[in-house]
């Protein structure tokens, strides 16, 4: 895709049912780590070789409609629940409601224990601290609470703030919002037709000088890619900017070891990494957070009020104004045990073998054209496409009547749908609670589809 490599602020460029709580993987422990994309066109129903298994952990996943059983692949824009988490909140309601941070009464201790406990889950779970894990309302929050609190204070005329053609919304309009509110350069990694970004144009965009930050997602929500984010960060800071990555659709999927990345900040989502909506996540260097003045002002936040001003609360508190999503960090915390015990790194088999799997069924379906990197170890567990003579909104519509959920749209990423050269993709994206069936299904469904269309 050749578009300018400097773009000004607002240019549009180019096996066994599992307990609740309990969750086991099955013995598949000898089954390869990685299944290339060789199965057959009529692949058998039922789990991946290195299937979780744990459909009956999700209540919703019962659900029919018309009579045909919900084929959930939307895991993108959010994830289903496990029982686990929706029976913590409910306990957390039932047993220890109360405000935190400001009873003595043991009720209110209890659910102070509870609130900074979910805290700190959260944040091992990622191998980040505590103090400098603050809890948002998602990660747009997250990464417009970096845009204001830091960028606000530290860009400035002639600097510049560096992103990608790939990115969400929620990674771009905060930026754009900052530079022209600081008379700054917003500028963009382009993307090549493989959906994946060039480290030489980084390192040519940092040679400039000027750039202050550089904000990029660890996978795309359009293209799959995963970036080499690590690598990423390492030149950024050599090269004295910051970094900060949204990782909302990399928590969920794979193992992420936030501090052996070791951006400045990471941000991330609670509801895409089967937690409840209404709870984000900002990890941060605490060096940076103490030195930057607070995003939102009010209750809890503060040390001291007088007439005359306030001084700030310790971390992670001075980020966190009014009174938090207490069930909410109950319920990701109940997500992330429920994801640590199936083990990070087989969610990511399961989720890489069903990738695979989709891209191989999925090029059986004629005119139909994936966008992204071909091969599923380079992406993560989704995949948009077009089919020719179909617009993405029939092709889901299509779907849904088969009971097949799948996204259509721009996806929130607007700017790298014209990077595309489309308006709309549809997207199938797979969570761990998806089988091969799954799959099947959606690829049924579009070939009826195509059939609707007399394609
Ligand atoms: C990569 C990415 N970033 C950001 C977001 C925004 O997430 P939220 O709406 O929870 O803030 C999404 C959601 O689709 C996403 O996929």
């Amino acid at each position: 895709m050749s578009t300018s490599t400097s773009q000004q602020p607002g240019d549009a460029v180019a096996g066994e049912k599992l307990r609740a709580g309990a969750p086991r993987v099955d013995s598949g422990a000898s089954a390869p780590a990685t299944q290339t994309s060789n199965f057959g066109p009529t692949s058998n129903f039922g789990p991946t070789s290195l299937s979780l298994d744990v459909r009956g952990d999700f209540p919703i996943l019962t659900r029919e409609f018309e009579g045909k059983p919900l084929v959930y692949l939307d895991s993108g824009a959010t994830s289903q629940k496990p029982r686990s988490v929706i029976e913590a909140m409910d306990a957390y309601y039932e047993q220890r409601n109360a405000n935190v941070h400001r009873g003595v009464y043991p009720l209110a201790q209890e659910a102070d224990a509870a609130y900074d406990g979910a805290r700190a889950k959260v944040a091992r779970f990622v191998g980040w601290e505590p103090k400098t894990t603050i809890f948002t309302k998602n990660v747009t929050e997250a990464i417009n609470l970096v845009a204001y609190a830091w960028g606000r204070a530290n860009v400035g005329p002639g600097d510049a703030v560096v992103t990608t053609q790939m990115e969400h919304h929620a990674n771009i309009v905060p930026w754009q919002q900052l530079c022209k509110a600081k008379g700054a350069q917003l500028r963009y990694l382009e993307v090549d037709e493989r959906g994946e970004i060039c480290l030489a144009q980084l390192d040519r965009e940092l040679a400039a000088g000027d750039v202050k930050l550089v904000a990029f997602t660890q996978v795309s929500n359009v293209l799959g890619t995963i970036l080499p984010v690590a690598e990423m960060v390492a030149r950024i800071r050599a090269a004295g900017a910051l970094s900060l990555i949204d990782g909302a659709q990399a928590v969920p999927h794979m193992p992420v070891d936030a501090s052996a990345i070791g951006a400045d900040f990471y941000a991330w989502t609670g509801h895409k990494a089967l937690g409840p909506t209404g709870i984000g996540v900002l990890h941060g260097r605490a060096e940076i957070l103490k030195e930057m003045e607070p995003f939102l002002t009010g209750g809890d936040m503060i040390a001291s009020v007088s007439f005359e001003g306030a001084t700030w609360n310790e971390l992670p508190y001075k980020f966190e104004a009014g009174t938090p999503p207490i069930a909410e960090a109950v319920g990701l915390g109940a997500a992330v045990d429920y994801l640590q015990e199936l083990g990070m790194e087989r969610v990511r088999d399961h989720e890489r073998e069903l990738t695979a799997y989709m891209m191989d069924r999925l090029a059986e379906v004629p005119g139909l054209r994936v966008v992204g990197p071909p091969e599923a170890e380079r992406r993560g567990g989704l995949a948009s496409f077009t089919i020719e003579g179909m617009h993405a909104h029939d092709i889901a519509e299509l779907a849904s009547r088969e009971g097949v959920c799948v996204r259509a749209g721009h996806h929130c990423a607007q700017p790298l749908m014209r990077c595309l050269g489309v308006s709309a993709t549809a997207r199938a994206s797979v969570g761990v609670y998806n089988e091969r069936q799954d799959i099947d299904a959606l690829v049924e469904s579009l070939l009826a589809g195509r059939r609707v269309f007399e394609l």
